[in-house]
């Protein structure tokens, strides 16, 4: 197809239409081969763009018919997915009838069949797929939706807004129809006919309308809705007491189905959610699925007014709505965290709710940075739209609405929010009218230099020294910036980075900062602005020389260079005052470690280490959840990434003699956890629950890891007892990470308990798929992930399937992937390219996992290459996948 001649789309191209459309009114006869759209806009002339003919795109269906104001078209031109009409006046009525056949659609996006039912994906550009249209997130039109169908297999017809009308057909048939008072883009565009039930409640806005809350699912979920409700009706609450937000319809509808590219989609009022995010009950999810659900329903409602009320003029602004809609939802489960921690436990809560949220950006995002795939927040160029819901646009665009915040001050970031949708609700803008909005709002706040994050691609390093000058009591902190290379920007310029600063006297705690020409001394944590390549602040009145605290709370999304010894390491360790550099600090000392083994250092753990990682597992000052954050090792993929070149098999050995010898070496320690962690009651979701049962878990992986027979029996015994899947799951993972011979039968045991249920399959098969080798001759993960994939229950249509058991293999298990023979790879590019024949958005999500093939040892690179090429020669291949290989090639 397009792999020779790839398309690139530029962001400095942006012109608007010459014809928009203001109403759309839908018609929709669903058929599973074969549904007949009939679609009624009417174009309408842009007053604010240079004339031209009507746009219209289109894929994947056929046209039956095209009338302009009910006659043929003058004149129309067809260029593959474009079609230009040149029409006359100021507005005209289209009027276009496509079929389309939702069962031989296999990439889930546009309209498609999901266990009989019929629901349609069209971001980003899915509405293309179900009629032609000016398929562009500035185009801001009514629906009105009449969805028919037979009433036996879909009982239910859901649509945007409304419900204006419903009744019986001939046939067997039955209709509703479907009005949206609010203009939305046509990626906002939703329709749901199936087989389902709701779970419904009705609750008050802020201003005292009452409206009605539905979670729709397939009949035999119904007992596991009431976790997503609550969350809707959390959110709710949350976006009217700290943003003044309110819900601006009657009804609001979340739909959960099983066949899902994301997590979840913000449709307008109708939001459609991979079940993963919606369905939770003590039995079947995890705490972290309960913490999950809550965070993508919390997601998805604050849409509604960042994202849709307010929408992207073009999808290079994706970060406008992703960066800033994350940033809501992370202060949202943060305070709902703290909340539920009580005053005591709040700023701890809180601390580990931005640890989670820092382990994403550095396992996901910096390593993307680091590639062929680095892009700024706003990408200046794309092939293909799907390739960039990526880490950088949401997870780093997250960062850089923090930094926003921190710079602006809670209050002043709420005005300049306040100011932003009073200028610009029912409007498609850009980045720039964000960003200006919020320095108007701020008496014209300085933020032009701001504007490079949104600009510059690259993780940028920040490097800071001391000098301590005890005569005169000052404390020089050096601060300097050095943003690398990344594809097609050879030259960076300096950033406004907010650097969150403490210093930490001899004794433990935090000294009071005055900076060289201040009066007296001030608070303990202070945001230093760094703007230029280098500068120095002089700390004065100091009586000792202090440690620095750099980057509190992760301040800034950069790599923080700074020389500590191992010493200073455990020190900051047991004292810093900010519990997220706590952490920070046993996560430096951790990679040190693991990178010194993995580049064969001497094979034991050094003595300080140990007690240090004692010491915090022993506070039981700190609760669980922190202990539990600060005791895990750093992620894979981030220390991969810190390695160069990058040695999987290296790495691998390094965590298995780690995590065993840490097993080991505090066996008294960790079985003390357990025994003290004891949760009583019947499960509740409560993050202090979790907490205890996250460290028993932690504890149960070191004991196993271990190879102690007093831990693997006790994680038999917890796999054997446990009353909820955190427990159950958390003592399985235990034993299949190890080399205990209990395994296959608690494996065995797993899969008979749950073999009917889609969701539990799919812990089962990622377990399997990034179990690491404990013992010589152990299975390779190749093998079991070859079987499993002939698997009854495995199914490569199925994304949720596909991530599980491909994507763990692929990006959560580097030391079975990174095979020295290249049997991985091979067996990478055979899935990639079935995958692609299917589903080129799930294919390419899996062709990313070597982009950063480059890191790698030459030995590995070669065996990569051939891989990657042949893949980019696949005939067919998608645009998708063809941008991620040939990126990666370049
Ligand atoms: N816009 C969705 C979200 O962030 C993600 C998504 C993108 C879903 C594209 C489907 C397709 O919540
Ligand atoms: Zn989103």
């Amino acid at each position: 197809m397009q792999n020779d001649q790839p398309q690139t789309i530029q962001r400095a191209d942006y012109q608007p239409l010459s014809w928009t459309v203001d109403t759309v009114d839908l018609h929709f006869a669903l058929d599973a081969g074969a549904t007949v759209v009939t679609n009624r806009m009417r174009c309408v002339r842009n007053p604010d763009a240079a004339p031209g003919p009507i746009r219209l795109w289109g894929e994947a269906m056929e046209r039956l018919e095209l009338t302009v104001d009910g006659a043929q078209p003058v004149a129309l031109r067809e260029t593959g997915a474009l079609l230009e009409i040149d029409a006359a006046g100021e507005s005209v009525m289209v009027e276009v009838r496509t079929r389309v056949d939702p069962r031989a659609n296999t990439t889930l996006s546009g309209l498609y069949l999901s266990s009989g039912g019929f629901f349609t994906q069209c971001e980003a550009e899915g509405f293309r797929r179900i009629t032609w249209f000016p398929d562009r997130p500035d185009v801001m039109a009514r629906y009105t939706v009449t969805l028919e169908a037979d009433r036996e297999a879909c009982p239910v017809l859901l649509s945007n807004g409304n419900l204006v009308g419903q009744g019986e057909l001939p046939n067997g048939r039955h209709y509703a129809k479907w009005e949206d008072p609010f203009p939305k883009p046509s990626y906002l565009f939703a329709l749901v006919a199936a087989r389902l039930v709701a779970l419904e409640r009705k609750v008050r806005t802020l201003s005292g309308r009452e409206v009605l809350l539905q979670v729709w699912v397939e009949e035999g979920n119904l007992d596991r809705c009431e976790h997503a409700m609550e969350a809707l009706v959390n959110s709710m609450r949350w976006d009217e007491e700290t943003f003044g937000l309110e819900l601006d319809l009657d009804r609001f509808m979340i739909v959960a189905v099983a066949d899902f590219n994301m997590g979840a989609m913000e449709n307008k009022g109708l939001n459609i959610f991979n079940t993963k995010f919606v369905l939770a009950k003590p039995d079947t999810a995890t705490d972290v699925d309960y913490e999950n659900v809550e965070s993508v329903v919390a997601h998805e409602y604050f849409h509604n007014w960042t994202g849709n009320r307010v929408t992207c003029r073009d999808w290079f602004q994706l970060t406008l709505k992703e960066g800033l809609t994350v940033f809501r939802d992370q202060q949202f489960s943060a305070d709902m965290l703290a909340r539920a921690a009580g005053p005591e436990g709040a700023a701890s809560a809180r601390a580990v709710k931005r640890i989670d949220d820092v382990r994403v950006l550095r396992a996901a995002q910096f390593p993307e940075d680091g590639g062929p795939m680095a892009h700024p927040i706003r990408p200046d160029s794309y092939q293909e739209i799907n390739n960039f819901y990526t880490a950088t646009v949401y997870e780093k665009g997250a960062e850089v609405i923090r930094m926003l915040h921190t710079l602006l001050g809670q209050e002043g970031f709420r005005n300049g929010m306040d100011l932003y949708f009073s200028y610009f609700d029912g409007q498609a803008v850009t980045c720039d009218d964000f960003v200006e909005v919020m320095s108007e709002a701020n008496n014209g706040f300085d933020l032009d230099q701001f504007m490079r994050w949104y600009s510059q691609a690259g993780t940028p390093r920040v490097k800071a020294s001391g000098t301590w000058n005890a005569a005169d009591g000052c404390y020089a902190l050096t601060l300097s910036q050095h943003t690398p290379a990344t594809p097609g920007q050879p030259d960076k310029l300096p950033l406004v980075i907010p650097v969150a600063v403490g210093l930490i006297g001899p004794d433990g705690r935090d000294l009071p900062l005055r900076l060289e020409g201040e009066t007296q001394a001030g608070a303990t944590t202070r945001v230093l602005k760094l703007t230029e390549e280098a500068q120095v602040f002089r700390f004065i009145g100091l009586a000792a020389e202090p440690v620095p605290s750099l980057l509190r709370g992760f301040s800034a999304p950069v790599i923080l260079e700074l020389d500590e010894d191992d010493a200073r390491l455990a020190f900051r360790m047991a004292h810093d005052a900010d519990p997220f550099n706590r952490w920070d600090a046993a996560q430096r000392y951790a990679e040190r470690v693991v990178l010194a083994m993995a580049g064969g250092a001497s094979a034991g753990l050094p003595q300080a280490f140990v007690n240090a990682f004692r010491a915090l597992l022993a506070d039981t000052r700190l609760d669980p959840a922190f202990r539990a954050q600060a005791l895990a090792l750093p992620a894979e993929p981030y220390l991969l990434e810190r390695m160069s070149p990058a040695d999987p098999g290296a790495l691998r050995t390094a965590l298995i003699a780690v995590m065993g010898a840490l097993g080991r070496e505090l066996a008294g320690d960790w079985l003390r956890v357990v025994d003290g962690m004891q949760v009583s009651g019947p499960y509740r979701y409560h993050p202090g629950d979790a907490g205890k049962r996250a460290l028993v878990n932690l504890a149960l992986r070191y004991l196993c890891a271990g190879g102690q027979p007093s831990g693997l029996a006790l994680a038999e015994a917890r796999f054997a007892a446990a009353t909820n899947m955190t427990e159950r799951f958390g003592a399985l993972a235990a034993l299949v990470q190890s080399s205990s011979p209990a395994r296959g039968a608690a494996l065995l045991a797993f899969h008979a308990r749950y073999r009917n249920d889609a969701l539990v399959l799919d812990k089962w098969f990622a377990l399997q798929a990034g179990a690491w080798r404990w013992e010589e001759g152990g299975e390779p993960a190749l093998d079991r992930v070859r079987v499993l994939l002939s698997d009854p229950a495995f199914s490569l249509a199925n994304p949720n399937k596909v991530y599980a058991l491909l994507g763990t293999y692929f990006r959560a298990n580097p030391g079975e992937f990174h095979l020295a023979d290249g049997s991985g790879y091979a067996f990478w590019a055979d899935q990639v390219i079935a995958l692609d024949a299917r589903n080129p958005q799930v294919a390419a999500r899996m062709a990313r996992a070597l982009e950063n093939w480059r890191h790698y040892a030459p030995a590995l690179q070669a065996r990569i290459r051939p891989q990657l090429e042949r893949v980019l020669a696949s005939p067919g291949l998608s645009p998708d996948v063809a941008e991620i290989v040939g990126k990666a090639l370049q």
